[in-house]
């Protein structure tokens, strides 16, 4: 099979190569892959002890082709989406992938295709935890720095949907789309004064924070009120002051079924989902390497024939 591989543990270079189908035991499942969602992730997150070459990738959907008889409730022919970490079989920028019971796997719904079903499981799986954490109430307030990407697409109109108002950061071209998502005030992270626009719109501070993009923490918990809460999706350490709480995303909490209801809203259109770039497969690197400039607006995707 097809696959975009790493070709060693100290090489930083990808290559599309031919690799074996992966084997799978009665534990997991074999997937025909369809589409693949684009992560940054994707080109350093790797499980330990694998074999090179390696196919990366930790996203996609496709149609299982295998299904062992351990992984109850998923048939061969099932349009599944998944979120397939550490996985050192290998992982989803390949024709198959094998999925083991650790894997996020939900079924497709009938309307949503491929392409768009790649696009939500990391950062729809990701932002429910993070709003799991936060018990955000109706009528509270919230600042997401670094908002028009992957995650910011769907933080925001979640945190609408429970009654919260956002302030959200972007720079200036991604303003309208901010708004668009549900953001009542977007400000630009390249203006010095950002912090003190926030603070403008919510004099008090923001009851809660949320840094997705790397090393925006710390400015970001200057927009908080005392006592609020603040939660890094990139693991920046925070220092807190104010009383004001640091949040860990709680990695080992199950939030597949709000997962589901976020597909079928998206499938129905009640939920926005914007990809910027749907990428052939011949073209998976070039759709890595502009995912790694940090600016890309909402998802990318990789489809397969
Ligand atoms: N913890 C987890 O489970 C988990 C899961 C998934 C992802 N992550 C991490 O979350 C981070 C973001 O993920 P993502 O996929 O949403 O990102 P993304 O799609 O790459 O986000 C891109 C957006 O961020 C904005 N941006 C770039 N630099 C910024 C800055 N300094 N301040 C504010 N905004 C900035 C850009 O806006 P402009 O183009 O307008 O500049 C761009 O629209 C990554 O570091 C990723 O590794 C963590």
């Amino acid at each position: 099979m097809r696959a975009l591989v790493k070709l060693g543990p100290d090489s930083n270079e990808f290559k599309l190569m031919d690799v074996p189908i992966p084997t799978i035991n009665e534990d997991e499942l074999l997937v025909s892959v369809k589409a693949i969602g684009v992560g940054i992730h994707d080109g350093y997150f790797f499980p330990e002890n694998i074999q090179f070459p390696y196919p990366i990738g930790i996203e996609g959907s496709g149609i299982i082709e295998k299904a062992g008889k351990n992984f109850p409730g998923f048939m061969p022919g099932d349009r599944i989406a998944f979120v397939s970490m550490q996985q050192p079989k290998g992982g989803t920028y390949a024709e198959y992938a094998a999925l083991g019971k650790k894997s996020l796997v939900v079924h497709i719904p009938p309307q949503m295709s491929f392409a768009q079903a790649a696009a939500i499981p990391v950062a729809g799986n990701t932002i429910l935890k993070v709003y799991q954490a936060l018990e955000l109430k109706t009528g509270q307030s919230i600042f997401i720095a670094g908002a028009s990407g992957a995650i910011g697409m769907f933080a925001i109109p979640l945190a609408v949907a429970k009654g919260c108002s956002v302030a959200a950061s972007a720079s200036k071209k991604n303003h309208d789309f901010l708004k668009s998502l549900g953001a009542e005030k977007a400000v630009d992270y390249h203006d010095t004064d950002w912090v003190e626009q926030v603070r403008q719109w919510r004099p008090d501070g923001v009851d809660a924070g949320i840094a997705i993009q790397p090393n925006t923490s710390s400015q970001s918990m200057d927009t908080v009120k005392d006592g609020g809460k603040i939660i890094s999706v990139s693991g920046d350490r925070i220092e807190a002051h104010r009383n004001i709480r640091v949040v860990q995303l709680p990695y080992h909490i199950d939030v597949k079924d709000d997962l589901l209801d976020m597909f079928n809203k998206i499938a129905k259109k009640e939920m926005p989902l914007f990809i910027e770039h749907i990428f052939q497969f011949e073209d998976a690197l070039k759709a890595l390497t502009l995912k790694g400039s940090r600016h890309a607006r909402g998802k990318s995707v990789i489809v397969l024939p």
